[in-house]
């Protein structure tokens, strides 16, 4: 008999066949998905998820639930401290979404500078005849300031440096083996840097760690980069510094209430926003998927996890 896999969303390419040949999927459908949830209350094993939230209370709801197969790195959209208490397996997606994510990271950060998005509706609003666009700002010889220098902050800077940018990090402990300058204090960083760029993992250690302070440290001719979580910057914050010019500019793949962004960034120049677009590539979105359905697979048939979070 094929184990109860409760899928929270429709998965990445690829995830849902691999899957449905080992297991029978529920999916929690209109009108009424928590019904569909309550009728396989007993049987649910297994659930997956992109970055639909799962809360204590599903958890609680489920008894025999085993392992939670999240299809992303980031995993702060589940209550760790309900896993941890019930002893439930979780795995990620971790490696494969390394290299996009810092592609993201450097789009956002070349189009804002560049003002690229700026300059295509320029063109296209037929405004070119009437004079040139604004000046940008020059990568080469500026700070870039990594917050969380894990995987993808690695490969940021990895990527800025070929742009001729200097490089510096915070985190919560000094990396000897990198060769960035470390500091202590985001405050301080911000205040050295030209662009802030934050690549960290959200949950509470890092909640609204970027407030106005910060941003204000970054100053008037500094930059926001955000590819982590909505969560590490006090969105209020970062509004009230870009119209007041606290800040030159910002470019956003994530936001504090995804799929909300607030509407008073719509009319900004000096903001490039992305939907949260980080791995959002055929080629990587499929390996995520496989590492889903890999993931299960090897815990149903008693075999070593690929990437288990621990
Ligand atoms: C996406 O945001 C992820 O965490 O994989």
């Amino acid at each position: 008999m094929k184990h109860k896999l409760l899928a929270l969303d429709a998965g990445h390419p690829g995830q849902m066949d691999a899957l449905e040949e080992h297991f029978e999927i529920i999916r929690p459908s209109k009108p009424d998905p928590e019904r569909v949830i309550r009728d396989h209350q007993n049987d649910i094993k297994a659930i997956t998820t992109y970055l639909t939230p799962i809360s204590r209370t599903l958890m609680e709801f489920l008894p025999n639930l085993e392992i939670i197969a999240c299809g992303a790195v980031g995993y702060d959209h589940i209550d760790l401290e309900a896993i941890r208490e019930r002893d439930i397996t979780l795995t990620n997606t971790p490696d494969v979404l390394t290299d996009d994510t810092a592609d993201v990271a450097l789009l956002l950060l070349l189009n804002v500078a560049r003002r690229a998005v700026e300059g295509d509706a320029y063109v296209r609003a037929g405004l070119w005849k009437n004079g040139a666009l604004p000046l940008g700002n020059c990568l080469a010889g500026k700070k870039a300031g990594i917050v969380g220098l894990g995987r993808i902050g690695q490969a940021v800077a990895q990527r800025c440096a070929a742009f001729n940018m200097s490089l510096a990090y915070y985190g919560p402990r000094e990396k000897p083996d990198q060769p960035h300058e470390y500091y202590s204090d985001l405050s301080a960083m911000a205040r050295d840097c030209d662009f802030l760029i934050l690549t960290c993992p959200g949950g509470p250690a890092t909640k609204h760690i970027i407030d106005y302070k910060v941003l204000e440290a970054l100053g008037s001719n500094g930059f926001l980069i955000n590819v982590a979580r909505g969560s590490v910057v006090k969105e209020d914050d970062l509004l009230a510094a870009l119209s007041n010019k606290a800040i030159a500019g910002a470019g956003l793949d994530v936001y504090e209430h995804e799929p909300h962004v607030p509407e008073a960034m719509f009319t900004m120049d000096n903001v490039v926003l992305t939907p949260h677009i980080g791995s959002a590539t055929i080629e990587t979105r499929t390996k995520m998927g496989q590492i889903v359905a890999d993931n299960l697979i090897a815990h149903f048939k008693g075999q070593a996890l690929l990437t288990p979070v621990t």
